[in-house]
């Protein structure tokens, strides 16, 4: 065996770059701030409250005055914005209530934007925290169909700008929203608030501990008729295409690591705002891993959400955004 510190390999040491902290910092390629972070939360009705969630430890159902602290916390932590998710007290066949102007989402829209100035506020936009059957639209039978629930799409829409939403988010899935959306923004005086689109999600598992804190299982059937197969990109490169020319101001890949590759093409093809969301699942598994001592959960957070940025994320929506916030400090 010959001895690697031997010559001619000398010329070529990349260790020489690795061997302190100060030339690793000068040669980061990656940066992971608490700006880059985003942080879902789940407002739901009453005073006081703040519920566990049993599969996402650490999270919770709050009512809009707790959601406002949670909000502070975020923004004293240097996090540039959170996703509001609304858990109305009461559902219907049409997602009636996810355009109440007295909603929990928009309640809590105007108290964070009152109360937590310099804090960006994004809203999901989609029906099935709020339909009695829990899928994303309005049903026909079986069938999700696609333009009746555009135009619910596009009223709570309507009615997250009213509040003073930055950002309204569709996770919908639908065709045509994001196009429906902008023309009934501009039109009702709302040029400024922008849309963030969920353009490439996944019809994924990984959103199951999400649908048991929201709510919104579907009670028969799937998403598959509109949420995209794991098996594509070339589907996501199209369907971002479609996003940005209707008037998308960034847009997203949903999950995250399982789909570093889409996340990647997307970044590369368009050089376009976009956002990764690292799903309920994802953060799950990585909780019950730590809770269970196999991993070293602050190690594993940063080297995750760093790998997403990696791949090409400008921006992450995560339920560890405090607490890789704490860790960044
Ligand atoms: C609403 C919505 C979902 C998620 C974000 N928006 C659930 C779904 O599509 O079933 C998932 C988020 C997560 O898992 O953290 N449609």
């Amino acid at each position: 065996m010959s001895n690697p510190d031997a010559r001619p390999q000398l010329a070529r040491r990349p260790r020489r770059v690795r061997a302190s902290e100060a030339i690793r910092a000068l040669v980061r390629e990656t940066r992971l701030t608490p700006e880059s972070l985003i942080y879902p939360l789940f407002v739901c009705e009453g005073h006081d409250v703040r519920r566990p969630i049993a599969s996402m430890p650490g999270i919770y159902q709050l009512s809009v005055d707790e959601a406002v602290q949670e909000a502070m916390a975020a923004r004293r932590l240097g996090i540039s914005g959170v996703l509001l998710f609304g858990l109305p007290a009461d559902k219907d066949e049409m997602g009636s209530k996810s355009s109440d102007p007295s909603g929990p989402v928009q309640t809590a829209v105007r108290a964070i934007k009152r109360g937590v100035p310099g804090l960006l506020v994004f809203t999901d936009v989609c029906l099935c925290e709020y339909t009695s059957h829990g899928h994303c639209g309005v049903l026909d039978g079986d069938h999700v169909v696609n333009d009746p629930t555009v135009t619910r799409l596009v009223e709570t829409s309507l009615s997250h700008a009213e509040a003073g939403a930055d950002f309204v988010a569709p996770s919908d899935m639908m065709d045509g929203r994001v196009g429906a959306i902008r023309d009934a923004l501009d039109e009702r005086g709302f040029g400024a608030t922008g849309i963030l689109s969920y353009s490439a999600k996944y019809c994924s598992g990984f959103y199951g501990p999400f649908r048991d804190a929201a709510g919104s299982t579907p009670s028969f059937g799937d998403r598959r008729t509109h949420q995209m197969d794991p098996a594509n990109v070339l589907e996501a490169l199209r369907v971002v295409q479609i996003d940005i020319e209707a008037g998308a101001d960034a847009v997203m890949v949903k999950p995250a690591v399982p789909y570093l590759d889409v996340l990647q093409r997307v970044k590369e093809t368009f050089g376009y705002p976009t956002a990764a969301y690292h799903v309920s699942g994802e953060y799950s598994m990585l909780k019950a891993a730590a809770e269970r001592g196999w991993l070293d959960e602050d190690r594993v957070v940063l080297e995750t959400l760093l790998g997403i940025r990696r791949a090409g994320a400008d921006m992450i929506i995560t339920y560890y955004a405090l607490h890789a916030a704490r860790l960044l400090a």
